[in-house]
């Protein structure tokens, strides 16, 4: 049976404050726990409890007989205690043999502990849930020379020697009351970057990152992230840190990017090291938002935490919305747009548009693992931003300030978070909160009628909204969306920008006549989260790509035709007919060219203007297809590119090339990517020219970004060199995990010349590792969401392999498992044959009886 949010009900006690006492050993480690538990409202004191042995329960220090309690497989239960009292708990667990990497457990040596959203149960008896919050003493102790680091959240209070020196312990204090997911601990050895922050009161923060020995220069990147992200939180919302020391630790095995435990954050190491030679400019990215991401939920996580886990998306929603906006001021605004949409419309609209579809504060789950989701988080961030595009920077900031204030030290809700801004404005957002409850992406049509001459000439715009019934739900209500848009002419503009709230179903404005034709810009920086329906042409798309001021909008009218050559294109080659060249490819590679030439643009977005959209996205956003098709048609839509513009694009390739030292900053990353594309387009046209290039690309790089995109390119071009390059580049690699993660990944997505026994052949690599998540995804992930030829060989040999290998992860680790088995979400999008042999896969992994993770997403994903 489902947890269900209606059924939400207040905790019966209060834990006023919590000692944990840990003697860490791998094999087995005491935990010895006392609690001091106020009654709030009549009824039993429910711990959770799971995978850990009970040795003793005392009450008031009297220890109780097994018949004082209950216990079974998930609760221990303490009925008929006074208004307060001690609670002792002593339990025994297994860190080395936990393979769910949730609660206590090894990596690399080193003790780590993982407690979103429900690990800590795994750890001691708890009420592990968000809204109960206390303040923790930890004291730990450990073998000296194998852990000379003893780390827990908050200061460190007391430390010293034991049995004579060979083991030590310490005592950490967090002064801030918070739920057991915030909980962490870790022991090891450790490399230690350090430096420090002085907050806008003037306070010294000491910063501590701790890796693996060897790799302390690695986190010079994070630092700095780390300290960008502590000023512009308290230049933008006015949060200031508030513990006396920061700490980051990089752990390999990990089931996600990182958590925002309190004071001490754990990072999955791929999201913290980096340098020119092992990390490509997208991880620089990645680390920086990241490492912004989880300091930010000291306030929007930490200080003000969720009620219960169906408001997830109050402290992620928010958080990702300010890890976006930090680096869209960090680097180009518009850039960081388009790339947080594409990711958007990749992740969240394919979500929303199949069977996993669900609200962005769901109402109901199995498992809540399975709901930290695109839509929580991404879709989340969107009702943020739309939030603030309504209210403007001004208000937007007054009502931040309201839920900082009002909301500090609990555990709150999306309503309590809507109210502070209704408080600070003194707006009605009633019909916002729908945005929150209806699942699915919304339509919006625009008609334009024009113009009619009586009594003046008028041009009415009409917008319409719709909900495909598709996504669950029936009877949805409209939402509120905000429409920014603009007219566009010949030469430009012919409008300011306007912004008109579409509350109703449906709702017109008027334009006075313009005396020229004109297209219309909607959505400028995509300004609400919805499909756009439009009876534009190719003539409006070629208009806007050229003469709208928003670079967003620009980007998006070459996506849009892109999209409607590749729909287009993939029909015909399903039906087996021969590519065309009309009138609007052309236009299309024109334009882009002439985007190329365009000294108002910087490289990183014409990198992204010369990407058209994925495979996925048109899946997505078609009826059914097949996917081999479709991505055939990406392939010949590049390959246009490629010969349209291919003096361009090989002179840009040289005039870009590299210019000495390495930067990450966002100016050099574009030069790269823009260079990079074009190596990549060249390829499209199986240039003999471009392998040499890729060749000497790939043996002079001095970076990872230009590395990696070479040996792609090689692996694109295939040919026996490609087996070569990929031996070489292993052996280049072989101790450093993170870029040996990256080779498995090209491994996964190449089109293998054996077919699916060369992926059979990776999976006995004696470089992979199942137990290591980085690895599973790199090589069955990329397998599953970037090799649509090889995971949807229409044989079916891709989805049984991958059915097999979701299977044997599922043993070790149902979360990670679990996320695996999402690639199927897109079965209805496919053809008839595809989803049958889908279909099949998805009972056969019912009936293999998996994990309640992998049994929820199995089961709604086939929806029988
Ligand atoms: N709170 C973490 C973050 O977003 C992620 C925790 C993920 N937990 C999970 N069970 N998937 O930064
Ligand atoms: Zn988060």
């Amino acid at each position: 049976t489902p947890t269900r949010l209606a059924d939400y009900t207040p905790p019966n006690f209060n834990i006023e404050a919590v000692s944990l006492d840990f003697d860490l050993n791998p094999k087995e480690t005491t935990i010895r726990s006392q609690l001091t538990v106020t009654r709030l409202a009549p009824g039993p004191l429910v711990l959770d409890g799971e995978d850990i042995t009970l040795k003793s329960v005392s009450l008031d220090g009297k220890t109780l007989k097994r018949s004082d309690y209950s216990l079974t497989q998930t609760q221990l239960i303490l009925k008929d205690l006074p208004e307060r009292s001690l609670i002792e708990i002593e339990t025994v667990c297994n860190p080395s043999e936990n393979s769910t990497l949730m609660g206590l457990y090894v990596s690399g040596g080193r003790f780590c502990t993982q407690c979103e959203a429900e690990g800590f149960r795994r750890i001691t008896y708890y009420p592990d849930r968000p809204d109960v919050l206390s303040v923790f003493r930890v004291r730990l102790q450990a073998d000296l020379k194998d852990y000379p680091y003893l780390l827990a959240n908050g200061n460190m209070v007391e430390s010293g020697a034991l049995d004579g020196g060979q083991r030590h312990y310490a005592i950490w204090e967090d002064p801030f009351p918070k739920p057991a997911y915030l909980f962490a601990l870790v022991a090891g050895e450790f490399d230690i970057l350090e430096d420090s922050f002085t907050t806008m009161t003037g306070r010294d923060i000491p910063l501590t990152i701790y890796v693996d020995p060897g790799d302390a220069s690695r986190a010079e990147y994070a630092m700095d992230s780390l300290k960008r992200s502590m000023k512009w939180d308290e230049e933008v919302f006015g949060r200031e840190y508030d513990l006396d020391r920061f700490m980051i630790v990089a752990v390999r095995d990990f089931n996600f990017g990182a958590m925002e435990n309190k004071g001490l954050n754990i990072f999955n190491s791929s999201l913290l090291l980096a340098d020119a030679a092992t990390a490509t400019d997208m991880n620089f990215e990645r680390i920086e938002s990241v490492v912004a991401h989880e300091y930010f939920h000291n306030w929007t996580g930490n200080r003000i935490t969720c009620r219960d886990w169906f408001q997830l998306c109050l402290k992620e929603g928010f958080t990702v919305f300010r890890d976006q906006e930090f680096s869209a001021d960090q680097r180009d605004r518009a850039v960081q747009r388009i790339k947080d949409v594409k990711a958007l419309r990749m992740r969240q609209f394919a979500e929303d548009a199949g069977p996993l579809s669900h609200p962005v504060r769901p109402s109901e789950y199995m498992k809540i693992d399975n709901f930290y989701t695109a839509t929580i988080y991404e879709k989340g961030a969107e009702l943020i931003r739309m939030l603030k595009t309504m209210l403007g920077e001004d208000d937007f900031r007054k009502g931040s300030d309201v839920y900082f204030e009002r909301l500090d030290g609990t555990a709150a809700t999306v309503e309590q978070f809507l109210e502070s801004f209704e408080i600070a404005t003194g707006r009605d957002l009633s019909q916002f909160m729908r945005w929150y409850e209806q699942a699915g992406t919304p339509e919006l049509s625009v008609e334009v009628e024009s113009p009619v001459n009586m009594p003046v000439s008028l041009t009415k715009i009409t917008f319409t909204q719709k909900f495909s019934p598709a996504s669950g739900q029936a009877d949805k209500q409209p939402v509120i969306i905000p429409i920014r848009w603009q007219a566009i002419g010949d030469t430009g503009p012919i409008t300011e920008p306007q912004l008109t709230l579409l509350k109703s179903k449906e709702n017109a404005v008027s334009l006075p006549d313009m005396g020229e034709d004109f297209s219309l810009s909607i959505l400028q920086d995509f300004s609400a989260p919805v499909i756009l329906k439009t009876r534009q042409t190719s003539k409006d798309h070629l208009r806007l790509m050229g003469q709208d001021p928003n670079a967003f909008k620009r980007w998006e009218a070459g996506q849009t035709l892109a999209r409607e050559l590749i729909g287009t294109q993939a029909k015909a080659i399903e039906s087996g007919q021969m590519p065309k060249v009309n009138k609007a490819l052309r236009g299309y590679c024109q334009a882009l060219g002439k985007t190329l030439d365009d000294v108002n643009f910087n490289s990183s977005f014409k990198a992204l203007a010369l990407t058209p959209p994925a495979a996925t996205e048109i899946i997505q956003a078609s009826e059914t297809s097949d996917p081999i098709a479709v991505s055939l048609a990406g392939e010949w839509l590049s390959r246009a590119i490629g010969d349209t513009l291919h003096e361009d694009l090989l002179n840009l390739y040289h005039a870009l090339s590299d210019e000495g030292t390495f930067s990450p900053d966002a100016h050099s990353a574009g030069r790269r990517a823009l260079r990079n594309r074009c190596l990549s387009l060249l390829a499209s046209r199986q240039d003999p020219v471009v392998a040499g290039l890729a060749i000497e690309q790939l043996g002079t790089a001095t970076n990872m970004t230009d590395e990696l995109a070479a040996l792609m390119t090689l692996t694109k071009l295939g040919g026996k060199r490609v087996e070569t390059s990929m031996t070489e580049f292993f052996e280049k690699w072989k101790n450093n995990p993170l870029v040996i993660d990256k080779w498995f990944s090209v491994q996964g997505m190449r089109k293998h010349d054996s077919g699916i026994e060369a992926i059979e052949a990776l999976v006995n690599h004696s470089a992979y590792d199942p137990r290591n998540p980085n690895r599973v995804r790199s090589l069955i992930g990329s397998f599953a969401m970037a090799n649509p030829h090889m995971f949807h060989a229409v044989d079916g040999s891709g989805y049984a392999f991958f059915t097999q290998q979701v299977l044997d992860m599922d043993s070790r680790n149902p979360q990670v498992a679990a996320r695996l088995l999402g690639a199927y979400e897109v079965w209805r999008k496919l053809d008839a044959k595809r989803q049958g042999l889908i279909k099949a896969q998805l009972r056969h992994v019912i009936g293999a009886a998996p994990s309640k993770n992998v049994m929820e997403i199995a089961n709604k994903t086939l929806g029988e």
